[in-house]
């Protein structure tokens, strides 16, 4: 994250990948409500549901990061994401909010890779939305599993932990 933060830090590609969050939230949304009456089957909701879920995500997420650089003047970094699952009961609200984050992204993906093998079997389609869907869930297991500290210790600094009314 710090050798990146030099590239979508620079203030011309952050407020154009910020920009991008706020057009993805908005069409998407919009692409929800649109087809709603006519969606039917598995496939076209589990798209609808993941697609929904990463607005609602996106637009917490992007705005708690910005929210915490700046006005409460955090370094918004991984103690700054882990904090939450330090503070009970915050951690039933964090743990499910971010292993649903990186799954719905991933099965999102695998939604779209299914449409576009139309011309192919069924059971390949399938296979090519199920195999990024698993790979997420593993994916988004380890995250969550590495900010709750089950791989090594994390010590979140009391700074952090005010956030969520937690004073030392
Ligand atoms: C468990 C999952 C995640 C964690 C722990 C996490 C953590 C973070 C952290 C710490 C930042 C602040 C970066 C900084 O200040 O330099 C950040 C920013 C951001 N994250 Fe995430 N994130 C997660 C999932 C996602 C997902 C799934 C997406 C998009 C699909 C996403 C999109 C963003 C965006 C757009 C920013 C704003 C970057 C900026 O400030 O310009 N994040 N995230």
């Amino acid at each position: 994250m710090q050798s990146f933060r030099s590239v979508y830090r620079n203030p011309a590609i952050e407020v154009v990948l910020v920009g991008a969050v706020a057009l993805q939230i908005y069409s998407g949304l919009t692409f929800v409500v649109r087809g709603w009456k006519q969606r039917q089957g598995l496939m076209p909701w589990l798209q609808a549901g993941s697609g929904a879920y990463l607005a609602f995500f996106f637009l917490n997420h992007v705005g708690a990061v910005l929210f915490g650089r700046f006005v409460l003047n955090l370094d918004t970094n991984f103690y700054f994401a882990a904090a939450g699952f330090y503070v009970p009961p915050f951690q039933l609200f964090f743990a499910p909010y971010y292993f649903l984050a990186v799954l719905t992204l991933f099965t999102h993906l695998g939604c779209a890779l299914y449409w576009k093998l139309h011309a192919k079997s069924q059971a390949a389609r399938v296979a090519a939305a199920a195999l990024p869907a698993s790979v997420g869930f593993v994916v988004s297991l380890l995250i969550v599993l590495s900010l709750a500290g089950v791989f090594y210790p994390v010590q979140v600094p009391p700074e952090y932990k005010a956030v969520y009314g937690k004073h030392p």
